[in-house]
């Protein structure tokens, strides 16, 4: 548990209105390029806090040429959509509705939540009903770019065991982005700047404390990788991380302070903030060769992320006492069969409502009917019989 067992599209990327209805067992989507798979993955992740599994605009995934875009305009105008699900959990079964309902000119755009039929008005209420982690193409590279794909990896699981750090990280990085524009401006006014600051201190060290908790409890599932897939050593590494580790939070919270006051001339050459936790790293390593995970071969880190995704998935069920969606996005690919073989047994003994996509059949044929199969092909879903 939680499982979804129905889920609705309007107007959401290609697809006008879609309707899928799922068991417990992990679900499987074959289909073309194209067809919408991953569209649907994408909807799924709108069910949890964040910022969807593509980080997309809110208008940019409502669907082009939809009827609810403004009349007069040229085709390629989006509007409103909608997701709604049926979540089972626990306590029975539980109406999930998100979307965006107007864009407001110049306006910011929200994510409008609807639980049980009730508006909430913060993201975080959807975090207390489900949590999920993905994996997608994407991120085949999250190993071999730069750090900020490697703290969302890492804030993203943090949100799933408690959802107030997705507002801790905004208020950290509108005042991260408040200094950075005094020192670009070159206004080195104290009462501004120690204002800004001390919002940083405070809200980079919460962040930074929970990022720390959360990778050492991710590290006692990734050491436990489950053959043919590595055992895994994960650490975040940064300055805030590093004194968390030998002083109380409020200590470092001052050591932060009295640091980002003493930067400020240096930082101003630059107009961007040396210290604090926007510069941290999510270290990973193969935990019995101790190679860094970026030097590993494009199929070993495929595997190091399997690892990763499947320990993060044990370790928020462990935390939160709720198993997490698992969305795996062309999970197949660089996999070869036996990797493969193993991942299925892997995801159907690990008990979450796993979401699959692939172009293949055959691919996922060692699952058989322990799998829900279902046929995507322009933009509508069908339930496939396994044969
Ligand atoms: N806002 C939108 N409105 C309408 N269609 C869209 C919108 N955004 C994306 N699409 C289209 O949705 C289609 C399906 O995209 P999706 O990424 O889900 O395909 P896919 O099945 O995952 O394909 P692949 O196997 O290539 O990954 C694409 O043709 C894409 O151009
Ligand atoms: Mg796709």
């Amino acid at each position: 548990m939680p499982f979804v067992r129905r889920l609705k599209l309007t107007d959401f990327r290609c697809y006008t209105e879609a309707v899928i209805e799922t068991d417990d067992r992990p679900v499987v989507l074959v289909g073309e390029n194209g067809a919408g798979k991953t569209n649907l993955l994408e909807a799924l992740s709108y069910l949890v806090p964040g910022r969807g599994l593509r980080g997309a605009k809110l208008s940019e995934v409502g669907r082009i040429g939809a009827a609810s875009a403004p009349t007069a305009a040229p085709l390629a105008v989006q509007g409103n959509w909608a997701i709604a699900a049926q979540v089972e959990n626990e306590n029975g079964v539980v109406d999930v509705g998100t979307g965006l309902q107007s864009t407001e000119q110049g306006g910011r755009e929200t994510r409008a939540i609807k639980i049980d039929g009730k508006a909430e008005r913060g993201q975080a209420a959807l975090g207390a009903i489900l949590s999920a982690v993905w994996l997608t193409p994407a991120m085949d590279r999250l190993f071999l770019e730069g750090a900020s794909g490697r703290r969302r990896f890492v804030d993203r699981i943090v949100i799933g065991v408690d959802p107030e750090h997705a507002g801790a990280l905004a208020a950290y990085e509108q005042s991260l982005r408040n200094r950075n524009r005094l020192l670009r401006d070159g206004n080195f006014d104290a009462t501004w700047m120690n204002a800004v600051e001390d919002s940083m201190s405070r809200h980079g060290v919460a962040v930074a404390a929970r990022r720390r908790e959360a990778v050492s409890a991710l590290e006692r599932f990734a050491v436990d990788g489950r053959d043919p897939f590595p055992s895994l050593d994960v650490a975040m590494s940064g300055d805030v991380e590093a004194w968390l580790a030998t002083e109380p939070a409020l200590a470092v919270e001052d050591r932060l302070r009295d640091q980002l006051a003493e930067k400020r001339y240096l930082d101003g050459a630059s107009g961007t903030s040396s210290v604090g936790p926007h510069r941290s790293d999510f270290e990973v390593h193969d935990a019995r060769s101790g190679m860094p995970a970026a030097q590993c071969s494009t199929g070993e880190q495929k595997a190091m992320l399997i690892t990763l995704i499947l320990a993060a998935a044990r370790m928020l069920a462990f935390q939160t006492g709720r198993k997490p969606l698992l969305l795996l996005d062309e999970i197949t690919a660089h996999l070869d069969d036996r990797r493969r073989a193993a991942l299925f047994e892997m995801l159907v003994d690990l008990g979450c409502q796993t979401w699959m996509t692939g172009t293949d059949p055959i691919l996922f044929s060692p699952l058989g009917a322990r799998a829900q199969h279902f046929s995507v092909r322009d933009a509508s879903v069908e339930p496939q019989g396994f044969e």
